[in-house]
């Protein structure tokens, strides 16, 4: 009964997800997603895999599509996958589902877990004792889907209603994620930053590179926000981000960010 799940993720929130459930189901093993696409195809040869990321413009990371090409596993495989956002997954899972059938698999459960946002040109984070109503609904959520992944049930695919899903998923997300490569020419390093390279370090897509002890950012974006959250001197800004307060899940640390490539 072994797991393979993957995980994105910018700020710790999808890694605390995949470690959760891969503690409630046991005889888990957990792979970066951001490593498997290095490879040129997957094939886990696993009992059930997860796939576990976070909801950018109320679709899929780019790299998760990626990520559903290069699948080379059996077509009976049990699939289960977790979408965790700060607002509205709308309907980032029946693309999950859409891309998979693609691929000639199944989604055979699905879940949409509510985190702490990381948007920080929108927003700061929460604050901790909010952040902590959060952490204790995702424990509740992880006891259910542990149940259904080890009793290998199937749902319908977790959505929100039609008219959120056509708008915000099938109409803003095509043409906006388009967007999210480039969007990085936004990001600047203030004069707080002291040439640590540890943006560099977490960019989970090698898109960031020290040049005369700043970072510069080389246009293949995902948006994780990852390089502006854990920059310890607060010194990456995207617009009005300078007074706000950075999010990472206070579990996880820079390392195991910094693993994910
Ligand atoms: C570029 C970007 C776009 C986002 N878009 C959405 C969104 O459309 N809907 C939503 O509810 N949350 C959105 N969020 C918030 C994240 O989905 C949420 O904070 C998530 O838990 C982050 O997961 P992580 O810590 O694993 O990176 C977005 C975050 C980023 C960085
Ligand atoms: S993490 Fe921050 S301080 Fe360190 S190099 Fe990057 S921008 Fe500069
Ligand atoms: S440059 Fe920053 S926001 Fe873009 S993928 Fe790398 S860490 Fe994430």
């Amino acid at each position: 009964m072994n797991t393979v799940i993957y995980w994105f993720t910018g700020t710790g929130n999808s890694l605390k997800i995949a470690k959760d459930i891969a503690a409630a189901l046991g005889d888990t093993t957990l792979i970066p997603v951001a490593k498997a696409v290095t490879q040129p195809s997957i094939d886990p040869k696993a009992d059930a895999i997860g796939i576990v990321f976070p909801v950018y413009m109320w679709g899929m990371p780019l790299i998760m599509s990626d990520f559903i090409k290069k699948l080379a596993i059996n077509s009976s495989a049990y699939i289960f996958g977790v979408a965790n956002y700060g607002g509205n997954k709308a309907g980032t899972l029946l693309q999950l589902d859409r891309e998979l059938k693609a691929k000639g698999l199944k989604l055979s459960s699905s879940f949409g877990i509510k985190m702490p946002g990381n948007y920080t040109p929108m927003y700061g984070a929460i604050a901790v004792e909010k952040q902590q109503k959060f952490f204790i609904r995702e424990q509740e959520q992880i006891k259910e889907i542990a149940e259904t992944v080890k009793a290998r049930k199937t749902n319908k695919v977790a959505s929100d209603n039609f008219l959120v899903n056509a708008i915000l998923s099938s109409f803003i997300y095509p043409n906006g994620s388009k967007q999210i490569p480039g969007s990085d020419k936004k990001f600047i390093a203030d004069s707080k930053c002291n040439s640590c390279g540890i943006c560099e370090k977490v960019c989970p897509v090698a898109n960031i590179k020290m040049t005369a002890g700043k970072p510069e950012w080389l246009h293949h974006c995902q948006q994780c926000m990852a390089c502006l959250q854990w920059c310890p001197q607060i010194a990456i800004q995207m617009g009005k981000t300078a007074e706000r307060k950075r999010y990472h899940h206070p579990e996880i640390k820079v390392n195991d960010i910094i693993i994910q490539k």
